[in-house]
């Protein structure tokens, strides 16, 4: 069954046209890895996902909700069901991390008791892997690795069946990306997650996901596991994977 379903998608700004014809499945369960050159536009494919860009034409039906066709309300209420985690983070500065997990709980859940929101946003930091005492700190009073974290916390907030995940380990160390990368595996595991996950980290693309979707030339070009992709032949696929990167993460 398909979490997210998009068909001949077609994306822009002014006359620049970023996906023309663009179609995705994305299953049930699956960690779904997303690549593509910087600029192909998978920071862009996420918001027209979420509805923060419009698209100019295609379908995207969001676990079970046809976006381009609902109501407002329905469009709510798909959306309420993900979290996401934005690529530059988009912590508010002025909130600790506390109020950072409670903001969206607070915004679709305007009635629950603070005391609530405050602990179930304890619960989400610390599956994030945060400690107890990083919840009364602003994101400038931690590291980039807590940052992601929080970041991550902040996505579950909703209890989402399907998060997206916009580079999430980039700029950690290797150590610290394997830790977010198990992390997301546990996390899936123990919450029954779908995961779009946007990544240049070919180490995770080895390590946690199902399949990888990549972006080229507009659209997504193939889906498949890794070996399947490299017996495509693309150029652009073959270069990414078949580098000495690549060779590194996956073998010959
Ligand atoms: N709000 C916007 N207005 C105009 N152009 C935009 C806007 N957002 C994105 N773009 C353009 O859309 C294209 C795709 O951008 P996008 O951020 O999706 O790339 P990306 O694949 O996520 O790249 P990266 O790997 O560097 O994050 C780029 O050319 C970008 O300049
Ligand atoms: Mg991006």
């Amino acid at each position: 069954m398909s979490v997210l379903s998009i068909d001949g998608l077609v994306t822009g700004f002014g006359d620049r046209t970023v996906h023309e014809n663009l179609s995705l499945e994305m299953r049930r369960g699956e960690i779904l890895g997303v690549v593509g050159g910087s600029g192909t536009g998978k920071s862009v494919l996420m918001r027209a996902v979420i509805g923060l860009v419009a698209p100019r034409a295609g379908r995207i039906d969001l676990l079970g909700t046809r976006m381009d066709a609902a109501s407002e309300a329905e469009r709510r209420a798909a959306l309420r069901r993900t979290g996401i985690m934005f690529q530059d983070g988009a912590l508010f500065s002025s909130l600790t991390l506390r109020q950072n997990v409670e903001a969206p709980m607070r915004e679709r859940l305007p009635h629950l008791d603070p005391r609530t929101s405050s602990g179930a946003a304890e619960l989400k930091l610390a599956l994030a892997g945060l400690p107890p005492e990083a919840a009364d700190l602003r994101p400038s009073e931690i590291s980039g690795g807590m940052r992601k974290r929080a970041g991550l916390a902040r996505a579950l907030a909703l209890d989402p069946e399907l998060v997206f995940l916009d580079e999430p380990t980039a700029g950690l160390d290797p150590i610290g990306a394997s830790a977010f990368d198990r992390l997301i595996l546990d996390l899936r595991a123990a919450l029954d997650l779908s995961v779009f996950f946007v990544t240049h980290d070919l180490d995770s693309l080895a390590a946690i996901c199902d399949r990888v979707a990549v972006l080229a030339d507009k659209r997504v070009v193939a889906v498949g596991t890794v070996p399947e992709l490299r017996a495509i032949g693309h150029p652009w696929i073959e270069r990414y994977f078949g580098g000495p990167r690549g060779r590194a993460a996956f073998g010959a």
